[in-house]
């Protein structure tokens, strides 16, 4: 599928999903909370949240308090309307992240869950990192290889064959980009977040309904989908926990320590 048809699908499956993305985005939460915890302690004048959904990191940076000015970006029409009723004194507007030429410079650019979507993550990594003011910080939280595992082993056990999903990034993959910045000081981790749903086809479901489309590949037959929904249960459903839904999540924090930046 052409890359803007792809772009357009996905923005219309996270338009649809607003009203229920909550519910199911119990990892995302988790994932930007974390993500939040690992600022560095001031405060900030200006900061720009990429991909900012229904604005999981904007609610905490306004929690937390040392955050003023905060411009939130999505192309999803929808959450930009969502956001935009949520905090009417902070600017939201709905823009392609990989198009988008920030006017001003920023001393926070935060993401989480989102550069996984995009096309070129390196280049994406390195324009917005050059959007940092002086001294400014960028911070990234995105899902790698590895994440949905137990729904992709089962798939592979009961057919021969994995679930079409989006393709997670190699880690190395930013480690690398982030390594390229000269004048910073860059610590990252990994974590694995994991989310437990009641039944196997809630889990299965967690993933439309965070917004997350299946990657244009073969369609599952229900025969199939009933075999995996086996195979998930027997295998990593807990009595009493439910069906796990597995994420690993690249943690990432530059801060530019106004020396040598490019
Ligand atoms: C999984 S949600 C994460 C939202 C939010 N950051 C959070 O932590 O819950 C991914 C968001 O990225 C947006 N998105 C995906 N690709 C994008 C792109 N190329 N430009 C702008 N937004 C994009 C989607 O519309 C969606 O709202």
């Amino acid at each position: 599928m052409p890359e803007e048809r792809i772009k357009a699908h996905v923005r219309g499956r996270f338009s649809a999903a607003v009203a229920d993305y909550e519910h199911w985005a119990v990892v995302q939460r988790q994932a930007a909370r974390h993500l939040l915890t690992l600022l560095p302690e001031r405060s900030f004048e200006r900061v720009l949240d990429i991909g900012c959904g229904t604005g999981f990191l904007v609610e905490g940076l306004l929690e937390a308090g040392g955050a003023r000015n905060i411009t939130g970006i999505d192309f999803a029409p929808r959450m930009v309307e969502h956001c935009r009723r949520q905090w009417p004194e902070q600017l939201f507007f709905c823009a392609d992240a990989e198009a988008f030429e920030p006017c001003s410079l920023y001393d926070l650019i935060l993401s989480s869950f989102t550069f996984q979507w995009l096309e070129r993550i390196p280049a994406a990594v390195g324009k917005y990192y050059s959007f940092l003011e002086e001294k400014g910080v960028f911070a990234l939280a995105l899902p790698v290889s590895g994440s949905l595992r137990e729904l992709q082993s089962a798939a592979l056990v009961a057919n021969g064959k994995p679930l079409h999903l989006l393709e997670f990034p190699d880690p190395e993959v930013l480690d690398t980009a982030f390594r390229s910045f000269r004048g910073c000081h860059f610590r990252h981790e990994i974590q694995e977040l994991t989310a437990w749903f009641e039944t196997p086809l809630e889990g299965i479901r967690s993933l439309k309904g965070i917004g997350a489309s299946y990657g244009g590949g073969e369609v599952y037959k229900v025969g199939e989908m009933r075999r995996l929904l086996q195979e998930y249960e027997k295998t990593f459903g807990v009595p009493g926990r439910g069906c796990p839904v597995s994420y690993r999540v690249w943690f990432g924090v530059a801060e530019k320590t106004g020396t040598g930046d490019r």
